[in-house]
């Protein structure tokens, strides 16, 4: 890396958000710096895993319930999916909806173009105009026929504050119009012992996911950090209904990146990644004050996940 890389990077908004992260205490780095080319393809692994139950839970409710969501949604919509890089939720809407066009909205330039060349393999007959912005701020849809059906599965809205998820909501209403629809995965609460396992698989691969942003740190900022230095903590805390994630330094340790240094006692805590969990009724009760309202929720027998179709109101 040159010393021109060094500066660029060091000027960047990940060099930015770890210097600030790891001078401020509590300790803390956003959790959407845990998605670059590595961190996205761990994530998909996590996806696989027999211990992550939401994906394939998640896959089995759109199997199930997409026809009923195509009659909700009443005419062939414009599907804008939120973070639609990799389009297989999609999918299920695509037979049963039959939507005139998809939107696939990402911040990542690259991932969009490969799902776009894939689709355009797959149903050359049906329209994509991807989208490349960042879909957690202000953007604009263009202009086009149909009521939009906005997507947003994975239950990534829990990743964000429930603050942060109303916020993000209110501007999602904006973007649907009046005879538009929202469809959102949502994970549930439930016994501790099954989120323990999802976000602590025995492959190790959470592990690696949350860690690579220390790798990350070191590829892009310069940085020494020793990754074995370094272990991944979750737990799921019932009174606060969400799982918390840090990445906790296993020794008294001084680290560098961004041509500043860090010093850590052993236990030291980086928050990474908050996972929030809502029972039906509680994300029900969140959507109707971002304006939108409940108009079919669906679970699986187990009621490990939700599925929410909103609606403006
Ligand atoms: C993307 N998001 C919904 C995942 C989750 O379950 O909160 C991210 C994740 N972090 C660790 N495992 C999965």
């Amino acid at each position: 890396m040159s010393r021109r890389d060094v500066v660029r990077n060091g000027n960047s908004e990940f060099a930015r958000a770890v210097v600030s992260g790891l001078s401020r205490r509590p300790r803390h780095i956003p959790c959407r710096f845990l998605y670059d080319r590595r961190g996205s393809e761990l994530f998909e692994q996590i996806c696989r895993l027999e211990e992550y139950y939401p994906t394939r839970t998640e896959c089995a409710l759109l199997a199930r319930h997409a026809g009923e969501v195509a009659a909700l949604i009443g005419k062939p919509p414009r599907l804008v999916e939120f973070g639609g890089c990799t389009p297989a939720k999609a999918r299920y809407l695509f037979d049963a909806a039959r939507p005139r066009a998809y939107l696939p909205v990402d911040i990542c330039h690259e991932a969009l173009t490969e799902s776009v060349l894939q689709l355009a393999r797959e149903r050359p007959t049906l329209p994509v105009t991807p989208i490349h912005a960042d879909f957690t701020r202000p953007f604009r849809l263009p202009a086009g026929d149909g009521p939009v059906l906005g997507f947003f599965p994975g239950s990534t809205i829990g990743n964000m504050q429930p603050a942060e998820a109303v916020r993000f909501l209110q501007r999602i209403r904006r973007l649907l119009g009046r005879d538009g629809a929202l469809l959102v995965g949502v994970d549930l609460k439930k016994a501790d012992e099954r989120l323990f396992a999802a976000y602590n698989d025995a492959s190790g691969v959470t592990s690696a996911f949350i860690l690579n942003l220390i790798e990350r740190i070191n590829r892009e900022l310069h940085g020494d950090f020793d990754p074995a230095g370094f272990a991944h903590s979750a737990l799921y805390h019932a009174g606060r209904g969400k799982v918390e994630i840090y990445i906790i330094s296993r020794r008294e340790q001084i680290a560098r990146a961004a041509g500043r240094s860090f010093r850590f006692h052993r236990g030291d805590a980086i928050h990474a990644e908050d996972s929030h969990k809502y029972s039906v009724g509680e994300f029900q009760s969140l959507a109707r004050q971002a304006g939108l309202q409940p108009a079919a929720a669906w679970c699986d027998v187990d009621r490990l996940f939700s599925l929410h179709f909103l609606r403006p109101h």
